[in-house]
């Protein structure tokens, strides 16, 4: 089978494809033949070792995981013993480390569910980091009935996710983005949409309760006047905010906070997930599909941050 493996850190030219042998399913495990999968943010923090703190999860000096890649979508080739749940020829979808590959081996009871009925794989590849990543940080920002939420940074994988939970979750959701993603957030259910090229929020006199930056390059410092009195910023990435969320926990009204160990990829949230979409009250933006071939180019286009929604790799040429 086919692996995309990096063997140092580096640019998105340290990836590369390699033959591997197919993996075979251990009792309670389920092979899959990955059609669809994702390139993420993550993947490409993971393959940089940046910011440098990965190294110690990741390996100080190369890489221990050689294949990145954590969402699937596919096909249940076959089952080991004690697996009731699924059977071969089943569609699935799910969350698994090393999904940059043809066949993963994913337990019954892991990050998995079937796909909805109607959703591609395409689509179904693109369900999970972003649904993982928005979840976890609305929770963290007690994002409910009636809060007023504001997401910078709305036409991402984890904003357009962040849209249509923050609606789900029944707060008033403010999508700020780019000129050409206007249309989009509006159909994602934002209440309102402000175009950060024309305005600039925090001068606009409204206030917010949660101001989550979905795309990690806002500032607690900056949105402060647009927060309510007891207001949280919860930002996706910067370690700089580690610093704010402690100073801001003792000190002042307004707050940083962030996600806590455990409020990421869990099943419960997969389920939920295909709970929504099932009920049409989900779905998945993908804005581009690219080949496995051309791997290289889908991660050079996921670093250039104007990605909206997902980028999609295609493992099987009839589902491009
Ligand atoms: N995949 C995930 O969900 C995931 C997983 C783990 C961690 N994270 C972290 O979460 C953050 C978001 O990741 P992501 O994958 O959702 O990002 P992404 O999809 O790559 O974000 C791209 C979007 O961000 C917008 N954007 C780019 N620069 C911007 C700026 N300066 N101000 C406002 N918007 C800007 C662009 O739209 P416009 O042209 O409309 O501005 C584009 O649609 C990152 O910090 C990442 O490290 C994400």
């Amino acid at each position: 089978m086919r692996v995309v493996v990096h063997d140092r850190y580096g640019p998105p030219e340290v990836l590369r494809i390699e033959e591997a042998p197919a993996p075979t399913p251990a009792a309670g495990e389920v092979l899959v033949r990955v059609h669809a999968t994702t390139v993420t943010q993550t993947d490409c923090h993971m393959r940089r070792a940046q910011p440098f703190v990965w190294r110690f999860l990741l390996g100080l000096r190369r890489p221990k995981r050689r294949v990145l890649g954590l969402e699937f979508a596919g096909v249940v080739e076959a089952v080991g013993t004690g697996v009731t749940a699924y059977a071969e020829g089943d569609r699935v979808f799910g969350l698994r480390g090393g999904a940059h590959a043809d066949y993963i081996c994913v337990r019954e009871a892991g990050l998995m569910a079937h796909i909805p009925e109607g959703t591609t794989f395409v689509g179904a590849a693109a369900l999970c980091d972003g649904v993982s990543q928005a979840w976890g940080h609305l929770n963290a920002g007690a994002v409910g009935t009636g809060t007023r939420l504001l997401v910078y940074g709305a036409s991402g994988s984890c904003g357009t996710a962040a849209v249509q939970l923050g609606r789900h979750l029944g707060a008033h959701v403010t999508a700020v983005c780019t000129a050409k993603n206007v249309e989009l957030m509006r159909t994602l259910g934002a209440d309102a949409v402000i175009d950060y090229a024309q305005e600039d929020f925090t001068r606009n006199g409204a206030t917010y309760d949660v101001i989550l930056d979905a795309v990690g390059k806002y500032s607690f410092l900056r949105s402060r006047r647009s927060l309510a009195p007891r207001g949280r910023f919860v930002p996706t990435d910067g370690l700089h905010n580690v610093a704010f969320a402690i100073a801001t926990r003792w000190f002042g009204g307004r707050k940083v906070v962030g996600m806590k160990p455990g409020m990421g990829y869990s099943r419960e949230k997969v389920l939920l997930v295909k709970a929504l979409v099932e009920e049409g009250r989900y779905r998945p933006v993908v804005d581009r599909s690219y080949p496995i071939e051309d791997v290289v180019a889908a991660t050079r286009y996921v670093e250039s941050w104007q990605k909206t929604g997902n980028v999609v790799m295609t493992l099987d040429a009839a589902v491009g």
